[in-house]
């Protein structure tokens, strides 16, 4: 019997490495988070732009940043996912997100998605992003809030839906205080916009039904759940 691990251990990624890319497995919902997330990165300003992606799992960003002109480089612990990730164009570091072995300012574009709400420093992985980000760089984040509303969403009622491995992928004091990243990331440079997120339950309703591939997110009015933010990083010292 597979030794059970504790919550948010990063093996738990390393066991379901063969489910990442199955569009109705347990990382469906990063799908859709991942089509949400790409849809705020822009064509690259340059020729050679280079987007890092802290924490990029499997590499589901790559397609939507497909003809966008970014070399895709992933940043990752577990090895089975970045060996899918490079399958998919990823150019895979295998590090911690607070420790990431690339120069300062190498990146015109930093994304951090679904990863900040499980890192145990979140002021080391904030200031790794902006230290990774040129000055003008666009830094993309979406992640969950550490509110008792988010705990009991994403992960007291989502671990006990049905299917496979969704148990113990969060830990509920690693959701992310809001405004302890808006304050880390302001202090580093980068003035975030938040907006709230959740999927379209008409869209939910179809996929369920298998009549939709995939589920959009749409805006909510409040960041308490899952939100996203993005900020571009002064061209000033601050
Ligand atoms: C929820 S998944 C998100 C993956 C990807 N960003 C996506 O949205 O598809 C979290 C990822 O973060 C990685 N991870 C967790 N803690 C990490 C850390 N301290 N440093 C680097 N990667 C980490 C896990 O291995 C996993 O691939």
């Amino acid at each position: 019997m597979a030794r059970s691990l504790a919550r948010n251990d990063p093996a738990l990624y390393d066991r379901l490495a063969d489910q990442w890319w199955r569009p109705r497995g347990p990382f469906a919902m990063l799908h859709w988070l991942a089509a949400a997330r790409g849809a705020l990165v822009p064509r690259a300003e340059r020729p050679g732009a280079v987007l890092v992606d802290l924490g990029c799992g499997a590499g589901l960003l790559a397609p939507h940043l497909e003809g966008k002109g970014y070399l895709h480089i992933g940043a990752d612990l577990s090895l089975p996912s970045l060996r899918r990730a490079a399958e998919h164009g990823v150019q895979a570091v295998r590090c911690d997100v607070g420790a990431v072995p690339l120069v300062d300012g190498c990146a015109d574009v930093v994304v951090a998605g679904e990863i900040l709400e499980h890192v145990p420093d979140l002021p080391r992985a904030l200031a790794e992003a902006c230290r990774l980000l040129r000055p003008g760089g666009l830094l993309v984040i979406d992640t969950l809030a550490d509110t008792a509303l988010c705990r009991w969403l994403a992960i007291d009622l989502a671990e006990r839906l049905p299917g496979p491995g969704r148990h113990g992928f969060h830990d509920p004091a690693l959701l992310v205080d809001r405004e302890v990243l808006v304050e880390e990331c302001a202090a580093h440079g980068v003035r975030l916009k938040l907006c709230g997120i959740r999927p379209s339950l008409i869209d939910l309703l179809a996929w369920s039904l298998h009549r939709r591939k995939s589920v959009r997110m749409v805006p909510v009015p409040t960041t308490a759940v899952l939100f996203q933010a993005w900020g571009r990083k002064a061209n000033r010292p601050y």
